[in-house]
C-alpha cells in the first residue's frame, strides 16, 4: 500500500442532520440535501447513523453495496453521492438492538473503515432522540455543525429543542433550524397549516440559531423517499424540491463559513521574521 492509499480521508465539512423527535423528516432532508450539494460538483458522502431504523439507502434507491476491498467497506455511489447505511450491511427485516459500546464501534467503522475518499461534505443522518448515536458521532467525527429539523407544532418543538441543547452541551455548533411539513397546499390552492404555524422560526428566535427555511407537506416527497427517487431529482420544479434546494444551498454556505472559521482558529500563527 503506498502513502496515497494509506492516507486518512479528509472530510472538509461534516454536517449532522438531527432532531430530538422522530418522523419529522431528518432522513428526507439529509438525502435531498446530499444530492443537491453533489449536483453542484462537490464530493459528498451520506452516512446513515440511524443504526436502529436505517432508511437512507431505501430513500436513495440502493439495495446493496459493492464488494468490500479487503477489510474496507466500499460505499454505494448513487445520485452522485457515496452512501453507507447499516441497512446495507444487515438483512432487510432484521431488528437491530444496540448497546452503547456496540453502537459506538459500528459508527466508528462507518467513519474509519469505509472507502470515502476525500469529501467536500459528509452529511450524517442521525436517529431521533438524545442518546448514544448523538454522543458517539460527536466524539468520533469533528463535526462542523448540526442542523435541527422540526415540525411547526409545540410537541415537535419541545423535542427538537432537547436535541438542539444536547449539541450545544457537546460543543457541536448548531448552525440552523429547518421546519418541515410547514403547510399543505390543497387542490383548491388554499394553504392548510396541518401542524400549526411558525414554530421553527419561534425555536430559532428562542435559541438564537438561524432559521434556514421551511418545506411544505407534499405527498410526492413521501413517494420520492419510498421509491428511491428523491424529490429534488423526480420533481425539481415542485415547491418542496425548490425549498430543499434552497436549504441545501444554505447548509453548504453556512457550513463552509463555519469550517473556515474553525480552521483559521486552529491554525497556529506563523511568525514572519
Ligand atoms: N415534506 C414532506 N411531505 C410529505 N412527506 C414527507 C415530508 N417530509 C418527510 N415526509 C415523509 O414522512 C416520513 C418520515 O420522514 P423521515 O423518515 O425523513 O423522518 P425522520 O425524522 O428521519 O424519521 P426517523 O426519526 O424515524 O428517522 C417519510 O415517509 C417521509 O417520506
Ligand atoms: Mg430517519
Amino acid at each position: 500500500m503506498n502513502d496515497q492509499e494509506s492516507r486518512t480521508p479528509q472530510f472538509s465539512r461534516t454536517v449532522a442532520i438531527a432532531s430530538g423527535k422522530g418522523g419529522v423528516g431528518k432522513s428526507t432532508v439529509a438525502v435531498n440535501v446530499a444530492i443537491a450539494i453533489a449536483q453542484h460538483g462537490n464530493a459528498v458522502g451520506l452516512l446513515d447513523a440511524d443504526v436502529y431504523g436505517p432508511n437512507c439507502h431505501m430513500m436513495m434507491g440502493v439495495k446493496s453495496l459493492p464488494p468490500p476491498q479487503g477489510k474496507t467497506i466500499v460505499p454505494a455511489m448513487v445520485h452522485g453521492v457515496k452512501v453507507i447505511s447499516m441497512g446495507l450491511l444487515v438483512g432487510e427485516n432484521q431488528p437491530l438492538a444496540w448497546r452503547g459500546p456496540m453502537l459506538h464501534s459500528a459508527i466508528k467503522q462507518f467513519v474509519g473503515d469505509v472507502d470515502w475518499g476525500d469529501l467536500d461534505y459528509l452529511i450524517v443522518d442521525l436517529p431521533p432522540g438524545t442518546g448514544d448515536a448523538q454522543l458517539s458521532i460527536s466524539q468520533i467525527l469533528s463535526l462542523t455543525g448540526s442542523f435541527i429539523v422540526t415540525l411547526p407544532q409545540a410537541v415537535s418543538l419541545a423535542d427538537a429543542r432537547r436535541g438542539l441543547e444536547l449539541f450545544k452541551q457537546l460543543h457541536v455548533p448548531v448552525l440552523g433550524i429547518v421546519e418541515n411539513m410547514s403547510y399543505l397546499v390543497m387542490p383548491n390552492g388554499e394553504r392548510l397549516d396541518v401542524f400549526g404555524q411558525g414554530g421553527g422560526e419561534q425555536l430559532a428566535k428562542d435559541t438564537g440559531v438561524d432559521f434556514i427555511g421551511n418545506i411544505p407537506l407534499d405527498p410526492e416527497v413521501r413517494v420520492g423517499g419510498d421509491t428511491g427517487n428523491p424529490i429534488v431529482i423526480s420533481q425539481p420544479e415542485s415547491q418542496a424540491a425548490i425549498s430543499l434546494l434552497d436549504i441545501a444551498d444554505a447548509i453548504a454556505r453556512i457550513s463552509t463559513t463555519q469550517a473556515e472559521a474553525q480552521q483559521s482558529s486552529s491554525i497556529p500563527i506563523e511568525i514572519v521574521e
